[in-house]
């Protein structure tokens, strides 16, 4: 099928289902200006993901939390949604997708407007004491004193967002399989489809016998094994594009 009637069947599929998920990783996220984490221009082929394990944070939190203020704070804190974001946010508006389940800790699925989201990693939006468990917004503390500490007990500061080594919050953890069991379609934006036990909930949907409609500008590990629909391109434009066989108005 050519690329046009790609996204006209993908379009049909979106209006003629009851409960659709958006499943978003990286690469929705690449045109705000957020490079992903692997593939050409990834966060992991520049630091050393080990900064983000939970055992090397609480061994070495200093020099773990100067990696994590240069890569999710000084550049992309800064970073505002793409029309990826806000096409599905419409989307949401216009009952054609119920949830969105995102890998993202940049917070750009809720300033686009959407407001189902289960951050399934956590968010880099609030920190929390190690100590005695108080929440910070990110803007209410001075990250140019690290490791930052907390102004009720003086415990140390995490972001609230999963390191390697931390099993998955819930009630996200559970939200989202409740929401992957009961897909009818599963529109999978932006992943490599490495990362587990995330990568699990596209197959579970599959699985369950949901349509997988894929947007990525190549292959992942979903593309040749449960995807229905391989739309090939940038998140932005492949959104626009549907958003305009939707007749969604942005
Ligand atoms: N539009 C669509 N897809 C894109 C774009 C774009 N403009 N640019 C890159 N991509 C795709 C890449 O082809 C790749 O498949 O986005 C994906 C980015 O892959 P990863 O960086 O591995 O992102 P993700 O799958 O979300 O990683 C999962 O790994 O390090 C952990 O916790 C981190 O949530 C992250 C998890």
């Amino acid at each position: 099928m050519d690329h046009s009637r790609h996204i006209n069947r993908a379009a049909e599929i979106l209006k003629s289902s009851s409960h659709t998920v958006a499943f978003t990783g990286a690469g929705i996220s690449v045109e705000s200006g957020i490079p992903p984490f692997r593939g050409e221009n990834g966060l992991w082929s520049r630091y050393d993901p080990t900064v983000l394990d939970i055992h090397y944070f609480l061994k070495h939190p200093a020099h773990s939390w100067q990696v994590i203020k240069e890569i999710f704070y000084d550049f992309f804190g800064k970073a505002r949604p793409n029309p990826a974001h806000f096409v599905l946010a419409e989307m949401e508006r216009r009952n054609l997708l119920q949830s969105i389940i995102t890998q993202n800790i940049d917070h750009l699925h809720q300033q686009a407007g959407s407001r189902r989201v289960i951050e399934f990693h956590g968010t880099s939006h609030t920190l929390r004491c190690m100590r005695c468990n108080r929440q910070f917004l990110v803007e209410q503390i001075n990250l140019d004193e690290l490791p930052p500490s907390c102004s009720s007990c003086g415990g140390l500061l995490k972001p609230d967002f999963v390191f390697f080594g931390e099993p998955i919050p819930e009630p996200a953890r559970s939200d989202s399989f409740n929401e992957a069991a009961q897909a009818e379609v599963m529109l999978v934006i932006g992943s490599t489809g490495e990362i587990m036990p995330a990568s699990m909930l596209p197959s579970m949907a599959g699985e369950k016998g949901a349509t997988i409609i894929e947007v990525n500008v190549e292959p992942s590990n979903f593309s040749n094994s449960i995807t229905d629909l391989f739309l090939q391109g940038k998140a932005a434009g492949i959104l626009k594009e549907l958003a305009q066989n939707l007749a969604l108005s942005l």
